[in-house]
């Protein structure tokens, strides 16, 4: 081989090697883009080493190094090639995770959720009153007339159904199907289904005309009781309360009956319990179910004797945990509801 053919080829792979390192090296696509003009460009090594083919000596000599050189010349578009390759991928990657629309607010690796405050206190409440020897039952939460208001000794047209902000159902006659206002006229399916004794508590989502405020919603929680026995009284009816209220919300609160009225239990109560910050709030009603709903419920007031309470669960759940307003709890905003 002629000695300027070999010092040729020799340049050629200093060439292609100096350009296939600078490929590896270049760390962004714009610092590519300038090693590409800078290595395979009219001004780069490689054309001037192509411009001085001509000066070999022979046609063969000549063959050689414009071997070499096309070779050289696809090493080195390869290596940029890839290189582009890898950072576009990395770029792209960059701009997804920048990009990326972050519904949970939670950057990292999804976290287990848990049930709603609500639920929680629902079943946290079926726990107690289990513990307390209580069953569960529930009703349906469209119900007729009859049940949400009639067998709950509240005839067509008695005063206290509008204290009820009652949402009527377009079912049937008008004004005879209703969302329940309550959770009480699960208490008359109760009686009606089984025979005494009966210890029940009954949840559900009970609905009422109400404009939400920090302790009012519209769509709402009640957990309501019933016990029938023999020789059942007032006193039963305060005991079980009293542990109730220290099972579920624990021993810095204590609660007090005040008399009230509500049409299906005779006497009335209203149940408010005390928080260790010394505020009262009103947890539920209840007292001795009435002689009429006995009757309603197929049962002999003669015979057998009981007490009912009913309760709202977001109230519940909002004293036990410090919540300020009920509302917090329904706009689903995750950075509250996972503090419970
Ligand atoms: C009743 O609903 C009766 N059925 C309770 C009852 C049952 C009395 C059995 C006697 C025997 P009242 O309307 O007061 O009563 O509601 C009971 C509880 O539900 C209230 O004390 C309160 O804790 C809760 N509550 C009432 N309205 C709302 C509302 N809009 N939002 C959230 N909680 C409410």
């Amino acid at each position: 081989m002629h000695q300027n053919e070999r010092t040729m080829i020799d340049e050629i792979r200093a060439a292609r090697d100096q350009a296939i390192a600078s490929a590896a090296a270049a760390s962004t696509l714009d610092e590519l883009r300038a090693l590409d003009v800078e290595v395979l460009g009219k001004k780069s090594q490689m054309a001037a080493l192509k411009a001085s083919l001509g000066k070999l000596d022979s046609a063969e000599q000549k063959k050689d190094a414009g071997r070499a050189l096309n070779e050289a010349l696809s090493e080195v578009e390869a290596a940029l090639f890839a290189r582009r390759a890898a950072l576009a991928r990395d770029a792209r990657a960059l701009q997804l995770d920048a990009e990326q629309l972050d519904l949970t607010e939670h950057l990292g690796r999804p976290r287990r959720g848990h049930a709603h405050l609500v639920t929680q206190a629902w079943e946290h409440l079926e726990d107690v009153f289990i513990g307390l020897g209580f069953q569960i039952a529930e009703g349906p939460e469209v119900e007729s007339d009859w049940y949400n208001f009639e067998a709950l000794n509240m005839p067509p047209s008695h005063p206290a159904r509008g204290e009820w902000d009652t949402l009527f159902v377009d079912y049937g006659e008008p004004g005879t199907v209703v969302l329940r206002t309550h959770t009480s006229p699960v208490q008359i399916r109760v009686m009606q289904e089984q025979p005494p004794p009966i210890y029940m508590v009954m949840p559900g989502r009970v609905f009422r005309r109400d404009t939400p405020d920090a302790t009012h919603m519209p769509v709402f929680h009640q957990i309501e009781g019933l016990v029938i026995d023999r020789g059942i009284t007032l006193a039963d009816l305060a005991g079980t309360i009293e542990a109730f209220t220290t099972a579920y919300f624990g021993k810095g609160f204590s609660s007090r009956l005040r008399p009230s009225y509500f049409p299906f239990t005779e006497p009335s109560a209203e149940f408010d319990i005390r928080s260790p910050d010394g505020s009262w709030i009103e947890l539920g009603g209840c007292g001795m179910v009435h002689p009429n709903v006995l009757r309603a419920g197929g049962l002999d007031p003669e015979e057998w004797s009981g007490f009912a309470f009913g309760f709202g669960i977001d109230r519940m759940a909002k004293e036990r945990h410090g919540v300020t307003d009920l509302r917090e709890m329904y706009t689903n905003d995750i950075r509250f509801l996972e503090q419970f």
